[in-house]
């Protein structure tokens, strides 16, 4: 039997890839400090689950494909408070931002189709756009430029009669990068002068941590056609399991198109979209709350990158993960003799090793991407533990 060319293409996530070796790390005893995932460990606001115990249905039915109207609502009222005007015919409810990506790149893409997206790039977005048929035209950027992608000449070289979007994380992950509104004034320009969509994924909109101004591409109305939003409350309200996002745009083609794909998949989780709803009446200390705490994590993390020797990263702004270069020649192959072969007072980590990051072959081999989703005190030792890490595997090298 035969399996498609698409998904033999589709490599396995660099976040996930060395599970095996750390479950047999685990059950030799060994503590592992987990930085490679973006699984936040802030409490999910109580109310979530009291809506779920509380909304008990004779017969738990499908809920319309575009969405619960309350939970619609509620984010119409949340982007309302943004500045920006949506009616309920401009969003569409899906499980997770991630699905909100992948009805997107099948509308949008056919072979061959291009997106340019700033590199290193959150790695799930091959498994979007080339199984959709398209391929990522990455925008390289460097750490010793801050990661800084926003820039006219450089996105119009990238462009070509098969391009159809530029993409961006903002808050990026894995880079931390976040825009200022003249930058994405740029991108925006661009994508209008070219006639492109501009995808904004904004899951990390609240994690800023210079008393930046929140901001979406949804906001300008000149590219109202051109703009679309991915959304989703996973990092928002560290609801990850509601697997709860949204696909916003005022494109009518494009939503009359998702719709398709919404109704092809029935319904998004009808309990978790009444839960969720409940979410969107948090109070801003809540915001506030996780923000100055992932402030803190993230003064911490990149405090102990800076001082360790060879080690080069750049301040993230936002989200909360902080791309850095080791001194080893691949994180790959560091990562997985961190797990089978080293421990530090019984503990190692885990980290995400750089070049699934990226699209450019042969790039961020000797970088990782370290979320910062432990507390400080935990990530503290972890860093200990990296340093230590880094010394007896050179020392091994040599
Ligand atoms: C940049 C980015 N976009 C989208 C997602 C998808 O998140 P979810 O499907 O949980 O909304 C993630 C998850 O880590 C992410 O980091």
């Amino acid at each position: 039997m035969k399996f498609s060319e698409r998904i033999n293409c589709c490599s396995q996530s660099p976040m996930r890839k060395f599970h095996s070796d750390a479950e047999l790390a685990k059950s030799r005893g060994i503590k592992i400090y987990q930085l490679n995932i973006g699984q936040p460990d802030i409490l999910t606001p109580q109310s979530y689950f009291e809506v779920i115990c509380n909304s008990i249905q004779p017969t738990l039915a499908y809920a319309p494909s575009p969405g619960i109207p309350a939970l619609v609502s509620k984010m119409i009222r949340y982007y309302k408070e943004l500045g920006v005007d949506y009616t309920p015919d401009d969003v569409l409810i899906t499980a997770g931002g991630s699905e909100a990506l992948s009805i997107l790149m099948n509308c949008i893409l056919d072979p061959g189709s291009e997106v340019i997206i700033p590199e290193p790039f959150y790695p799930n977005y091959h498994a979007f756009i080339e199984t959709a048929g398209g391929v990522i035209r990455p925008l390289s950027t460097k750490v010793e430029e801050g990661y800084a992608y926003a820039d006219k000449d450089k996105l119009e070289t990238l462009i070509n009669p098969n391009t159809r979007a530029i993409l961006f994380t903002n808050p990026g992950n894995p880079t931390g990068v976040v825009l200022s509104e003249p930058q994405m004034r740029v991108i925006a320009d661009v994508a209008k002068e070219h006639g492109l969509f501009v995808i904004g994924d904004e899951v990390y909109r609240e994690f800023v941590y210079g008393g930046e101004q929140l901001l979406t591409i949804g906001m300008y109305e000149d590219i109202a056609e051109n703009a679309v939003v991915i959304d989703s409350v996973s990092k928002r309200f560290s609801a990850c399991g509601a697997r709860i996002g949204a696909l916003i745009t005022k494109n009518k083609e494009l939503r009359k198109n998702a719709l398709k794909l919404c109704q092809s998949r029935l319904s998004v989780a009808t309990q978790n979209q009444i839960a969720a709803a409940a979410l969107y009446d948090l109070k801003q200390d809540y915001f506030s709350d996780a923000r100055n705490e992932y402030k803190l994590r993230r003064d911490t993390i990149y405090r102990r990158l800076l001082a360790m020797s060879g080690v080069v990263c750049s301040e993230p702004k936002g989200a909360f993960y902080v791309m850095a270069k080791l001194p080893v020649d691949n994180t790959d192959t560091f990562q997985k003799w961190l797990l089978t072969d080293f421990q530090f007072n019984g503990a190692t980590i885990m980290v995400a090793p750089g070049a699934g990051f990226y699209a450019t072959p042969g790039m961020g081999m000797d970088e990782v991407r370290l979320a910062y989703v432990l507390c400080v005190e935990e990530i503290e030792t972890a860093m200990d533990v990296l340093e230590a890490g880094m010394k007896v595997y050179n020392q091994n090298q040599n």
